[in-house]
């Protein structure tokens, strides 16, 4: 079974990106399911219905999220309504929408699982122990486990994949928009990589357009941060697994500059 993971999707030259290359790319690489961090995909902050519908539309079939999820309150009763759209499942409990479900594909079912680090980002439930549980609920319903770890360290994403080395076919990083070049499988058949990187526009730093961000940081006063422009950047994954065992054969980056 072949599993896509877009990076995080940066407002429209993210969605752009996903609507030029989303199905050849699921075509080219023969991808069972394609998953997506959606978080920043409305104006670069956040994600609305309109956006998420969109990025539905382009052949993702789930999307994940982070920190930035509950930016836009018109998306609690879509969290509550669809299960392709995730949040951290170590938020607290009782708040809108989950943080996992088993989707069916062509060749089995595959879990996916988003959680949050806690380093260095706002207070979160702890996100091992909160894996432990899914896992155990999970049980004999997906062989096949992806897990989206939206953190901000390195090592607390590195952590997670160590953790769950065994368990789970893949533990993918997301959040920092930066696509590490560590990908690899784990001893135990987990397919790692601690930052798939962005789908967003390439002239920017991490998305945001260059003046703005560099005003905040050599003025040090606030400003509004505006999505870049210009050609997208996508950055994914794909990871090869074997669904009979859950364990993964393969993890490849892919980084694309479109036109
Ligand atoms: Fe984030």
């Amino acid at each position: 079974m072949k599993l896509l993971f877009f990076g995080d999707i940066v407002g429209k030259p993210g969605r752009l990106a996903l609507k030029l290359r989303a199905q050849a790319l699921a075509e080219s690489e023969g991808a069972d399911l394609l998953v997506a961090n959606s978080e920043n995909s409305s104006g670069g902050i956040g994600v609305d219905p309109g956006s998420a519908r969109e990025l539905l539309s382009t052949g993702i079939h789930v999307l994940t999220s982070g920190n930035h999820v509950w930016h836009r309150k018109e998306i609690y009763d879509y969290l509550d309504a669809s299960d392709r759209l995730l949040r951290p499942a170590n938020f607290a409990p009782g708040v809108p929408g989950r943080g996992w479900s088993v989707y069916k594909t062509a060749k089995g079912p595959v879990a996916v699982v988003n959680l949050i680090g806690r380093v260095f980002m706002a207070p979160a439930d702890c996100p091992f122990r909160a894996a432990d549980a899914i896992l155990e609920r999970i049980g004999t319903r997906a062989r096949v486990i992806l897990v989206d770890m939206h953190a901000e360290a390195t090592s607390e994403k590195m952590g997670m994949g160590r953790y769950l080395d065994g368990r789970v076919s893949a533990v993918v990083g997301s959040h920092t928009h930066v696509q590490t070049a560590d990908e690899m499988v784990l001893p135990g058949g987990t397919a790692y990589i601690t930052d798939t990187g962005m789908c967003g526009p390439l002239d920017s730093v991490i998305g945001m357009r260059t003046e703005q961000v560099l005003k905040r940081f050599v003025d040090q006063l606030p400003v509004r941060y505006d999505v870049g422009e210009g050609a997208p950047l996508l950055q994914a994954v794909a990871i090869d697994v074997d669904e009979t065992t859950g364990k993964a054969r393969g993890i490849r980056r892919i980084r694309e500059v479109l036109k």
